[in-house]
């Protein structure tokens, strides 16, 4: 085996499986960085106003689609959100709209945008029926909302409260625990039943709480679930090198300006697209597993989600470079993760050639 470091890393073309795009201008300046990377991404609903049925995931499809910068090739993959009040009809109108591969599940008040959110899931056992027999898979962000419970314990206390009685009630349902974040959430995802399944984000694999605090208050590692202790960071780090299928990549890159991020009541979110691949590599790096960085980004989801495998490839070096401090964002700017410091790796300007159509991970030194 060769000593020297590894250099470039060719991927087959992943996919986002949680991504915040927003809409208007925002998306059309956050949409070309996902693009540029992800050949699909799992669309998240929570606009003002939430997207609630399938006709309006439809027309946010057609605007992002519009969105997209000539030449990309990019499929946006949607999710409805699921309210206190949505028919169960709804979940065959999404079956039948093509393109649309569930419901997201946002306790009320839990985090941005999810005041419509819903207030008690045993509500919505009609609709939770009807996914389950039309296959459609629950998207869940995982938090309980009690204001009383401390915000460190609130994705572990979910798992007991909500998570667990909800996927032994209705046991053929297909749950994605989203942008999981303790050593809670991994157990319960690697030892639950088939069909469940979490995504995973660059910060909670890159980053602990301390990084909130680190020379004073960081609004901009402020995100939701909140970024967790160092033994659940590595609980997650060691989980995704450990290459089980049911853990995939899903950024929950969340723009938000400026104004709205350094406030006295700042929003929760982090944005990540323009290095998220890059990131994940980094990580997977860390723990001497960049082999297992290709199926996480661009084959555990995809198989969870029954899509095909993407066929084009992605080529990664590790040359380092310096992120923007900022970057447009309509009439604002918006901080990206590591806004003027430097990210390890970056993607190759040039495509590699289609290649073969089998996946290859291309471990080449100098
Ligand atoms: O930090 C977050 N930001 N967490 C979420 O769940 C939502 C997201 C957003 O939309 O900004
Ligand atoms: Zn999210």
């Amino acid at each position: 085996m060769s000593t020297s470091p590894t250099t470039t890393l060719t991927l087959r073309r992943p996919d986002d499986m949680h991504l915040h795009v927003r809409d208007g201008e925002a998306m059309r300046a956050v949409l070309p960085f996902t693009a540029a990377r992800f050949a699909r991404a799992l669309i998240m609903p929570n606009l003002r106003p939430p997207v609630t049925s399938a006709a309006q995931a439809l027309e946010y499809r057609r605007r992002i689609l519009q969105a997209l910068p000539a030449g990309a090739h990019f499929e946006p993959l949607m999710t409805l959100y699921l309210t206190d009040r949505t028919d169960p009809a709804e979940a065959d109108r999404a079956r039948a709209g093509g393109g649309i591969l569930g419901f997201k599940l946002y306790p009320a008040g839990a985090t941005t945008h999810s005041d419509a959110g819903v207030t008690d899931i045993r509500r919505l056992d009609a609709v939770l029926s009807r996914m389950e027999e039309t296959g459609l898979v629950l998207q869940v962000h995982g938090e309980v909302t009690d204001p009383d419970v401390d915000i460190f314990e609130r994705e572990a206390r979910f798992i007991d409260a909500v998570l667990a009685p909800l996927a032994a009630r209705f046991p053929r349902l297909r749950i994605v625990f989203e942008h999981i974040t303790t050593r809670a959430a991994v157990d319960f995802v690697l030892s639950a039943r088939e069909g469940i399944a979490a995504t995973v984000t660059p910060q909670h694999l890159l980053m602990n709480r301390n990084a909130l605090f680190a020379g004073g208050l960081r609004p901009h590692h402020y995100c939701l679930p909140v970024l967790k202790s160092e033994a659940d960071r590595e609980a997650l780090l060691e989980a995704v090198a450990g290459g089980n299928p049911r853990l995939f990549l899903g950024t929950d890159s969340a723009p938000h300006g400026r104004a709205a991020k350094e406030a006295a009541c700042g929003c929760a979110g982090i944005f990540s697209a323009h290095g998220a691949l890059e990131l994940y590599a980094e990580g997977f790096e860390a723990i001497g597993r960049l082999e297992r960085l290709e199926a996480f980004a661009s084959e555990h989801g995809a198989a969870f989600y029954g899509l095909p495998r993407n066929s084009g490839r992605i080529r990664l070096i590790k040359r380092p470079w310096e992120v923007p401090a900022s970057y447009p964002y309509g009439a604002e700017r918006l901080l990206p993760l590591r806004s003027g410091e430097h990210i390890a790796w970056q993607v190759a300007e040039e495509p590699p050639s289609a290649g073969t159509g089998a996946g290859s991970t291309d471990m080449a030194s100098p």
